[in-house]
């Protein structure tokens, strides 16, 4: 098959790996919501000490195996996993998932938050890359995305950082770091007590 093909991820591939080295160290990594499996495809060739799980639902499944004929050794297949189902009886030292929070509706980013908690051992940390609001502001373009987002339907949008955090304390995580990243998006790092 074609391989789906998206150039966010070309370009924010770099930016994103300089950070996840910033901050992992060995062990199993779930991602969620791998998309066209560009990052799967890419980001652990240089995090040798990661065993990248991939996931997504399961219509993104066959995007995904034909960019990992070409992946690295440390990336698995791709699981299927919709957050709102079944999640693997496994834990994880780390979850990462890119562009995911303002695609799914609140219930499922809320109920994704609560599952990671659940599938990342103590002290294991969860990962968010994308756009975000904080305190209700967000920089032009992410206002732009957002409406463009919520046209399309409305149980989309941009999360604010302060009610990730909310959802993150009831699940038992505590902030570890925001890093600001290009194009106005940032990576949001929780760490499970
Ligand atoms: C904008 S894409 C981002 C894909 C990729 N991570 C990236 O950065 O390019 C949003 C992804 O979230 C996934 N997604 C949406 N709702 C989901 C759910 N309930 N469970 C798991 N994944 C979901 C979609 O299938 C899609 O792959």
């Amino acid at each position: 098959m074609n391989k789906p093909f998206s150039q966010a991820c070309e370009n924010n591939k770099d930016p994103i790996l300089a950070v996840l080295r910033e901050h992992l160290g060995s062990g199993r990594l779930l991602e969620i919501g791998s998309g066209t499996g560009q990052h799967a495809a890419w980001l652990p060739a240089f995090l040798p000490g990661i065993d990248w799980q991939p996931s997504d639902v399961a219509e993104n499944l066959p995007g995904i195996r034909a960019w990992l004929d070409e992946g690295p050794s440390n990336v698995r297949l791709p699981l299927e996993l919709d957050v709102r189902g079944s999640w693997p009886d496994e834990t994880f030292e780390y979850i990462f998932t890119a562009n995911t929070f303002h695609i799914m509706d609140t219930d499922s980013v809320r109920l994704c938050i609560r599952q990671a908690g659940e599938h990342l051992v103590r002290g294991g940390l969860f990962l968010i890359y994308g756009p975000f609001c904080y305190n209700g502001a967000c920089a032009d373009s992410n206002a732009r995305f957002d409406t463009s987002l919520r046209a399309q339907d409305p149980a989309m949008g941009l999360r604010d950082y302060t009610w990730i955090e909310e959802c993150m304390r009831e699940a038992d995580f505590e902030p570890v770091a925001d890093h600001a990243m290009p194009a106005n998006n940032r990576i949001l790092v929780f760490r499970r007590n």
